[in-house]
């Protein structure tokens, strides 16, 4: 019965509430995620399914270690962290990219002099750059990115543009487009056999609804 169980971990935040969304699509009881309070772990009342509640990185990480079935998770976060798991659907929510953006009218790829690029995410920008043979010396930055080349530190920066209204208000513009973004289903490998049934019925609810 134990095996029975599955549990899912959700990204809080932006994508949460299409997630939710989609769990109620399928024929799930949200009640409890509509109700959560501060609560971190959610039930889905008569399907034993938990609903764990935590920063998209940890998504991938209890994935991974398979204390999490499954994972509803950015492209973004998978880009950058990696790891050991397989990503079955792309969920249609959570559209955005990854862009090179600069100060509106500069030109990054004029010159010889090898550019800075400042970022939350250096694996991304990093692996971007590699493919492209351009040497690029990459800064991490923990947020609010755009403020980088605003200030002189870098010459552009890689980060996640969606609407497009923080790069504009701050002087900058897409430069080259890097890869999309959306919100992805992800699987821990071994949970795929030993809860095979339980999560071939949640992947099948889940793609159905995607049609
Ligand atoms: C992202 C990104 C930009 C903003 C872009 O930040 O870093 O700052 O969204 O959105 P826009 O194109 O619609 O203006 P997010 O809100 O994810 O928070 P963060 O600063 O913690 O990354």
């Amino acid at each position: 019965m134990e095996n029975r169980k599955v549990r899912i971990a959700l990204t809080k935040g932006r994508i949460e509430d299409k997630a939710v969304e989609l769990l109620e699509k399928i024929g799930y009881d949200v009640s409890e995620l509509r109700n959560k309070g501060r609560r971190l772990i959610l039930n889905i009342p008569n399907e034993g399914i938990e609903v764990v509640l935590a920063k998209a990185a940890d998504v991938i990480t209890y994935v991974e270690h398979g204390v999490c079935d499954l994972g509803i998770v950015g492209k973004d976060t998978i880009m950058e962290h990696g790891g050991k798991f397989y990503e079955i659907a792309d969920l249609g929510f959570g559209k955005c990219e990854f862009a090179l953006a600069v100060k509106k009218g500069a030109d990054f790829y004029e010159g010889y002099g090898v550019k800075t690029v400042a970022t939350k995410y250096p694996e991304v920008t990093r692996m971007f750059f590699e493919e492209r043979g351009i040497d690029v010396d990459i800064v991490k930055i923990e947020g609010s990115v755009e403020l980088a080349p605003l200030v002189g530190l870098a010459d552009g920066i890689v980060d996640i543009v969606e609407t497009g209204t923080t790069l504009r208000e701050n002087g900058l513009e897409v430069f080259d487009h890097v890869a999309p973004i959306s919100a992805r289903l992800i699987v821990n490998t071994v949970s795929v056999k030993l809860k095979q049934e339980r999560i071939l019925e949640i992947v099948g609810l889940i793609k159905e609804s995607l049609k």
